[in-house]
């Protein structure tokens, strides 16, 4: 069977300063299985946001969409007149994003915009619409919903508007859930929360689930397999286990060694690696981790390596490992 969401080499441009197109995210490759939850993880800057964004035809002006392929439910995305698109938008995918305050409008009640989203995906009148709005805010877990449901988006803590913004992307009874930093704007407690509150919405909806996140460790708490972004590109993909256990890619190996170094208790700050993400106008025509990698051999910096199978289940784009593998991007 084929992956619910399929991203083949994504490229995404936008105008640089000499009126030509400059790449920020080339090679972006993720696939989600029916049921199954991904982790999507890389620093800030490696084009997770383009990406979720890229599976809906959502990049903001003037960006473009210059390459590769997007299939999801079997539709082709990139291809997809308006109408299928609206298709994928509501039946397909529900989105939520980092910043709940930007998401919901700050002048109409919660009711309102629930309300509006439940309408807007289905054919149903403005009671039912209602009484659906009043069953998703209580199925996210939020006490009293009544309440909420009157309320204005600055009267809730963050937390709770997270919670709203999650009730109006189940409206349309997605099959597949998309997070975006879902948890970055929350205190630990409120996280930890959320990230519970996902796993069960995952079962007892049966929701595939792609989360993405900067924070490998907390990745790690609810995803099946995970997907390592570098620099606009897949870097390497396995199994939860399989990769936090054996990384391959010496980026995801560093992402590790510095999760373990800075602990995971309340404290824990960012993974952080020595040295930044390269801008893409500092992209080589090399590996574009081979600055940072203490591994780099002198083909790392002449050449890109492809991304290859190494195992079932686990392709890297890494010279020193992929040799005599069969490409898949
Ligand atoms: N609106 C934009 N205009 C120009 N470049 C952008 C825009 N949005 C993102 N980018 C570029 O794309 C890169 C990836 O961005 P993004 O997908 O937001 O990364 P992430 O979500 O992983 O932090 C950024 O480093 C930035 O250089
Ligand atoms: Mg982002």
């Amino acid at each position: 069977m084929r992956p619910i969401v399929e991203v083949v080499n994504l490229a995404v441009a936008f105008p640089d300063s000499t009126r030509g197109w400059r790449r920020v995210v080339d090679g972006v490759t993720v696939a989600l299985e029916e049921g199954e939850a991904m982790g999507v993880v890389g620093e800030s800057g490696c084009g997770k946001t383009l990406t979720v964004l890229a599976l809906l035809r959502l990049i903001p002006e003037p960006g473009r969409i210059v390459g590769g392929s997007v299939r999801i439910g079997g539709e082709d995305v990139l291809a997809a007149e308006e109408r299928r698109l609206c298709w994928v938008r509501g039946a397909m995918v529900g989105l939520i994003f980092q910043e709940p305050a930007q998401a919901l409008n700050p002048v109409r009640s919660v009711a309102s915009q629930v309300v509006e989203a439940a309408r807007l995906h289905g054919e149903v009148s403005v009671s039912q619409a209602h009484a659906l709005a009043r069953r998703l805010l209580a199925e996210v877990g939020l006490e009293d919903p009544d309440r909420i449901a009157r309320s204005y988006p600055h009267q809730l803590s963050g937390g709770q508007r997270q919670r709203v913004l999650l009730a109006s992307a189940l409206a349309a009874d997605p099959r597949v859930l998309v997070a975006d930093e879902p948890t970055s704007a929350l205190d630990t407690v409120s996280q930890q929360r959320m990230v519970e509150l996902l796993q069960r919405l995952r079962e007892s909806r049966r929701l595939s689930l792609l989360f993405v996140s900067h924070d490998l460790s907390l990745v790690g708490r609810i995803v099946d397999r995970i997907t390592v972004l570098y620099a606009g590109e897949t870097v390497e993909v396995a199994g939860r286990e399989t990769l936090l256990a054996d990384p391959k890619h010496p980026y995801t190996r560093a992402l590790l060694e510095t999760r373990v170094a800075i602990g995971d208790g309340p404290d824990a700050r960012f993974p952080t690696v020595p040295g930044r993400v390269p801008r893409s106008r500092d992209w080589g025509r090399g590996c574009r981790f081979a600055p940072r990698c203490p591994y780099a051999l002198r083909q790392c910096r002449e050449a890109r390596p492809a991304l290859t199978v190494l195992e079932r289940g686990r392709t890297v784009r890494c010279f020193l490992l992929g040799d005599a593998e069969e490409p898949v991007a």
